[in-house]
């Protein structure tokens, strides 16, 4: 339980607090609510992965949160610098942790997982010129990487055909298999925290869509939405079933427990969606990846399901799992037809992006699943190394303006193993 800190409340409100950027964030107001204590008592420091997610965690947290605040807050000019500097020396955006946390974060900001981030400081300036350069080069590396499927007629019946077709072609390693028939119970448990990165905010990336859309393709997301929503029923709530399975399974429900363990690609695969879904010049790209993400469910939850009996988890866990067995099999019909389809019909001019949404679903869950299934042959943990997540907890200091190959990201080895981006179309099925 998070407890509640009166410290910003009490503390005298001063013009000459220190500010944050140059475009700083609001000043604080006094009575303007207090910060929730960071996940499980632990110091959010935990979230940094090198420089330019340390400089953004700084602007974004509360103006009293300990631990965090004994650097001179950056500057517009060094969050620029640092997100250049990251993105030039990144071997791979998609598989860079500090890059990844940071949007992490910033994307954090927006849905509001983690309360101690100030809802204060959601619209610094300086934070969405980061984001925005961090985006144009997490997707046009994408862009470059994922196989561009041919387009059908932009005709729902053909789209529909289009993507299940797509979303058939699986040539990779199947993950769930794996889980259904030889996965250790403690390869099942890890599995559960790096889907706790997404499915613990299952269906808020798509969400962002709903505003975007009119007509058929509204009514058609709503729908599907409503489900995953619980439909009126709070105990339903997709998100909640998952935290329940998390406690029956002795893990954290906490949103962002596990978030200093994933690799990089976990909080990729959930970046994505993230900048799909809340950019509404990709509108297209959020509805196809939803398509593909709804029709590469049902199968994966059963077997998975079949794997939790096996091992002997309890009914709180599998739960969730059964519960998509039946529900994604609709969905999946809605999501390619009245969905993807209508669009499609509706916006020709979307097309492009609705086929490239859902190639990229497939082909980013396919790394993040073939990174898992590799671990698992290789007999090794598919989490990010323990003295790893403990050095994160350590501050790494801002570089000064301008000081050039500072960005040491120590995180950048954890993937070395794997290859920076991977061409295979579909290993995918960790995704629900
Ligand atoms: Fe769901
Ligand atoms: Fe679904």
């Amino acid at each position: 339980m998070h407890s509640l800190t009166s410290s910003r409340a009490d503390a005298p409100f001063v013009a000459s607090a220190p500010s944050r950027a140059d475009d700083a964030a609001p000043a604080p107001r006094p009575n303007s609510g207090s910060h929730l204590a960071p996940v499980d008592g632990t110091s959010l420091e935990r979230f940094v992965r090198g420089p330019l997610s340390e400089a953004v965690l700084q602007v974004l947290q509360h103006d009293d949160q300990a631990g965090m605040t004994t650097a001179a807050p950056p500057t517009r000019e060094m969050l620029l610098a640092l997100t250049d500097e990251a993105t030039a020396a990144a071997p791979s955006i998609t598989y860079d942790d500090d890059i990844q946390a940071a949007l992490f974060l910033l994307y954090a900001s927006h849905y509001g997982s983690l309360p101690w981030l100030d809802p204060e400081h959601e619209w610094v300036p300086s934070l969405l010129e980061v984001r925005v350069r961090l985006e144009r080069d997490f997707e046009r590396e994408l862009r470059a990487a994922i196989p561009m499927p041919l387009l059908p007629a932009p005709d729902p019946g053909e789209v529909s055909r289009a993507l299940f077709e797509l979303a058939s072609d699986d040539s990779g390693p199947s993950l769930s298999k794996f889980i259904a028939r030889k996965a250790t119970k403690d390869q099942v448990v890890e599995a559960l925290k790096q889907r706790s990165i997404y499915t613990l905010r299952e269906a808020d990336p798509h969400s962002w869509a709903i505003p975007r859309l009119t007509g058929r393709p509204k009514a058609a997301l709503v729908e599907i939405q409503s489900d995953e929503y619980g439909g009126g029923r709070p105990e339903r709530v997709h998100q909640q079933l998952y935290a329940a399975a998390l406690r029956q399974a002795d893990l954290s429900d906490t949103y962002g427990a596990y978030a200093h363990e994933v690799p990089a690609i976990t909080l990729a695969s959930f970046n994505m969606m993230s900048m799909f879904g809340i950019n509404r010049r990709l509108i297209g790209a959020i509805v196809g990846h939803l398509a593909a993400f709804e029709m590469t469910s049902s199968i994966p939850c059963k077997l998975t399901a079949d794997g939790l009996r096996r091992l002997g988890f309890g009914d709180d866990v599998i739960d969730y799992f059964d519960e998509h067995v039946e529900a994604d099999a609709v969905h999946e019909q809605i999501a390619a037809r009245d969905l993807a389809g209508t669009l499609a019909e509706d916006r020709p001019d979307l097309l492009p992006d609705i086929m490239f949404g859902a190639a990229a679903c497939l082909t980013v869950d396919g790394w993040m699943a073939q990174h898992m299934f590799e671990a698992c042959q290789r007999g090794e943990s598919s989490l990010r190394p323990r003295e790893i997540t403990r050095g994160a907890g350590q501050k790494t200091g801002l570089p000064s303006r301008g000081q050039g190959g500072s960005h040491t990201n120590q995180s950048r080895l954890l993937d070395r193993s794997i290859q920076p981006i991977r061409s295979s179309r579909r290993s995918q099925e960790t995704t629900q």
